[in-house]
């Protein structure tokens, strides 16, 4: 129905002896806390993990992202406006995506750019399949820099970061994304991005560790992607997946604590670990609508509207270009 355009590519196949995985699994774990960053759970199953998630009774962000995208459409529309083009981050599967293609008028083509590119590739096929409008897949890392292709109107841009992807960076490194972001979509952008709220510790280290072990499963992928792509020797069974919330810091931390003291073996480099001694995987900052506003506006950006879920979940920031 759609157009799909060409896979554009500035990721190296995630093939064996990938340099950047390699370098950053080598200096990650040499460092003291051991530390790698979330970018790195996203191979195959782990794209498909993280959909699993998004199901979860416990993970109410999906849900509540969902529920401010539909009960606000008609504000979010009058707040795009007429003809832009939609440019989104972290697109995954692209679910929530379909809300904003069936409710903004006149759009000129829908961007997906994420890291998974198989994962990519086929949501917008999907995509393509399903809508009328160009489709052109990019896949890249938003933590550096790279290029829209030339198809891609440079007027009336419009970004979307949904999945609260944006509590991944440390402040600074949120500020500095909002920076480059604001400089691909270029002057007069919108931005639409999904912000979690703070609340209840209970409740958001249940979202990081359900019941079924879905959350354990998809952090203990990490390692299982080490042993394939990087001859790692880790015995998953000897890690156990932790949530923890840092109140001071406003952040859930992941983490892949050791059963028991061991040696792990990783692309012929030894790493010790101390029983009980962790690898940190991921953060997820928790905002107020002030604080994330605040944020928005050290990376070039003025918050001008907020929508929320009926339960005051999650946020949903409608920014401007500054
Ligand atoms: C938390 S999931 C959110 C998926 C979807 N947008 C949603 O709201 O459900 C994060 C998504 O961002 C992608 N991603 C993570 N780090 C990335 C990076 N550095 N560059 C590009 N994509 C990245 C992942 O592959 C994944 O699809």
């Amino acid at each position: 129905m759609g157009v799909l355009h060409k896979l554009e590519s500035f990721v190296k196949a995630g093939a064996a002896g990938d340099d950047e995985f390699r370098a950053a699994v080598l200096s990650g774990l040499a460092r003291h806390p051991k530390t790698l960053e979330p970018k790195f759970f996203y191979d195959e199953r782990g794209s498909q993990l993280f959909d699993a998630i998004t199901e979860l009774e416990e993970y109410y962000p999906t849900r509540a992202e969902t529920a401010a995208l539909e009960s606000h459409a008609a504000e979010i529309a009058a707040f795009v406006g007429r003809g832009a083009s939609l440019v989104e981050f972290g697109s995954g599967s692209s679910v929530k995506t379909r809300l904003l293609l069936e409710n903004l008028a006149g759009l000129r083509c829908y961007v997906p750019i994420d890291i998974s590119g198989a994962h990519l590739q086929a949501a917008a096929e999907r995509l393509a399949a399903d809508y009328a409008l160009p489709v052109i897949p990019v896949h890249a890392d938003y933590t550096g820099a790279f290029a829209l292709p030339d198809v891609v109107p440079a007027a009336g841009r419009l970004g979307f970061f949904p999945g609260s992807t944006i509590g991944n960076f440390d402040p600074p490194a949120a500020v500095a994304f909002l920076r480059r972001a604001r400089d691909l979509l270029g002057p007069g952008a919108r931005f639409l991005v999904g912000a979690d709220l703070q609340k209840d510790a209970a409740r958001l280290v249940a979202a990081y560790d359900d019941a079924q072990g879905v959350t354990a499963a998809f952090n203990l992928n990490l390692l299982r992607r080490i042993n394939r792509e990087l001859a790692g020797d880790f015995d998953l069974a000897a890690f156990r997946h932790e949530a923890r919330y840092d109140p001071e810091l406003g952040r859930i931390e992941m983490h892949l604590v050791s059963r028991a003291a061991q040696q792990v073996t990783i692309a012929g480099h030894s790493f010790s670990f101390a029983a009980g001694e962790s690898i940190h995987t991921e953060n997820s900052y928790k905002y107020t609508l002030e604080s994330f506003a605040d944020l928005a506006r050290q990376g070039g950006w003025r918050s001008e509207a907020q929508w929320l879920d009926p339960e005051g979940l999650f946020s949903l920031h409608g920014l401007v270009a500054d």
